[in-house]
């Protein structure tokens, strides 16, 4: 799900190094630019040799550079100015970075414009990342590892390399992550941390009720508020497992996640998880009722024109039973009310019943599928409305909203 210019306001160095990958950097170039970057492309000579620096100029719409004694910036100092102009960088991204290129950066060299550039860019406030592309072997290769392991130690961030098919005709790991999946990671790396050292628990989706082997009971939600949080959560700094009804969403990177079907085994799947949370958010559409018995085989009309009796009972509330475990098991609990009138009463109503901290209260049936909502969070201090935006910004406010209100971490 894409956040519209989510790097609104951002400058980002764009590093290239030689490799076959050097292709998808121009889209990359594009992605950035589309989520509202300004992009300085720098490329090595090998580089070069794969995409010209006319194509990723046309791209970034700005002068790429390639030498460490290119005359234009002021004071003949691209290596320093590059990541200082503009604001200061918010980030350096080499994508892709070849094997040997991570070598130089391990060993700290500076024999060309990039890698000097790399070394002379203000650390503290210009985080580097990294996006690996290389033949499998060469990935394998234990002075690699030793090489990835040491500019991580040092700081960097390595993003991917991901496994496939690769330019050479081998299949293995080596292969650059893909334009928009490097761009999402970027955009992750650069959000606030405020749940940094936490752990988040998060249900999503509807729950799938057997009725027999090919009918059941299910609702609209479509996980994507859950799923839109777990990325925040992870985005945060948090480390998030998500408890998932049946949806085909992408699992958000970094996030562990456990799909379940029933409302009974995603309760089974949270309660050991709980008491490990700090934080449990209990965004999923859990079906009220379940039927009492699930027939073995499928249920025949019989042609005596009376539907077969379909008996329920009620499916237990997670949130309600995470909230009541015993103090030092019992995360700090979010829930959901998806209402269609009324709204802050009932809201009210159920953070008393459920007995917990917070609820986020929406219009449940104007929300559901949708890719954008309103909420309005409703708690002992009273009611605070965040605006109508896409769901992954919803999440990331939200996320900061819970932050500022978790009790300090025992130290
Ligand atoms: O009672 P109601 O379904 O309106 O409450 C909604 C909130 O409770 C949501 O946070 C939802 O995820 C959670 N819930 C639950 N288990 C249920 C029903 C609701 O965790 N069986």
């Amino acid at each position: 799900m894409a956040s519209t210019q989510a790097l609104r306001g951002r400058h980002i160095v764009l590093g290239l190094t030689g490799g076959i990958a050097c292709y998808k950097a121009a889209e990359l170039a594009r992605e950035l630019v589309r989520a509202g970057a300004t992009v300085q492309v720098v490329m090595t000579e090998a580089a070069a040799q794969f995409i010209t620096p006319v194509t990723m100029q046309a791209l970034s719409g700005r002068p790429v550079f390639t030498s460490p004694w290119d005359a234009r910036p002021p004071g003949n100092m691209a290596h320093i100015d590059l990541t200082r102009q503009a604001g200061g960088a918010d980030a350096v991204l080499v994508a892709p970075a070849s094997a040997d290129f991570i070598a130089q950066l391990a060993q700290g060299r500076a024999g060309d414009l990039l890698s000097l550039l790399c070394l002379a860019r203000p650390a503290a406030r210009c985080p580097l990342l990294v996006a690996p592309a290389m033949n499998r072997e060469m990935w394998a290769h234990p002075a690699t590892q030793r090489n990835v392991a040491q500019i991580v130690a040092d700081g960097a961030a390595v993003l991917g390399p991901d496994a496939g098919e690769q330019a050479c005709g081998e299949v293995g790991d080596g292969r650059m992550l893909e334009a928009a999946a490097l761009c999402e990671a970027l955009v992750a790396h650069l959000q606030p941390k405020p749940l940094a050292g936490r752990t988040v628990l998060i249900t999503a989706g509807p729950t799938f009720e057997a009725i027999d082997p090919v009918r059941g009971i299910t609702n609209h939600s479509s996980g994507k508020m859950g799923f839109a949080l777990a990325r925040a959560a992870a985005e945060a700094g948090a480390r998030v497992t998500l408890v998932a009804g049946p949806v085909h969403l992408p699992t958000p990177a970094g996030v562990r996640r456990i799909d379940v079907h029933s409302a009974e085994q995603m309760l089974a799947a949270v309660l050991p998880e709980a008491p490990r949370h700090q934080v449990f958010i209990a965004t999923a559409a859990v079906a009220d009722w379940r039927p009492a018995q699930v027939a073995a085989h499928k249920l025949k009309k019989g042609g005596s024109g009376h539907p077969p009796p379909l008996a329920l009972v009620e499916n237990p509330d997670i949130l309600a039973t995470v909230a009541r475990l015993p103090a030092g098991q019992r995360p700090w609990c979010v829930g959901f009310a998806a209402e269609s009138e009324n709204l802050l009463h009932h809201a009210r109503e159920k953070l008393r019943r459920k007995g917990v901290p917070l609820i986020v209260a929406n219009l449940g049936p104007a929300t559901f599928g949708r890719d954008d909502n309103a909420v309005v969070l409703v708690d002992a201090d009273g009611e605070h409305a965040l605006p109508q935006a896409d769901k992954l910004t919803l999440a990331r406010q939200l996320v900061h909203e819970i932050a500022a209100r978790l009790p300090a971490a025992a130290p």
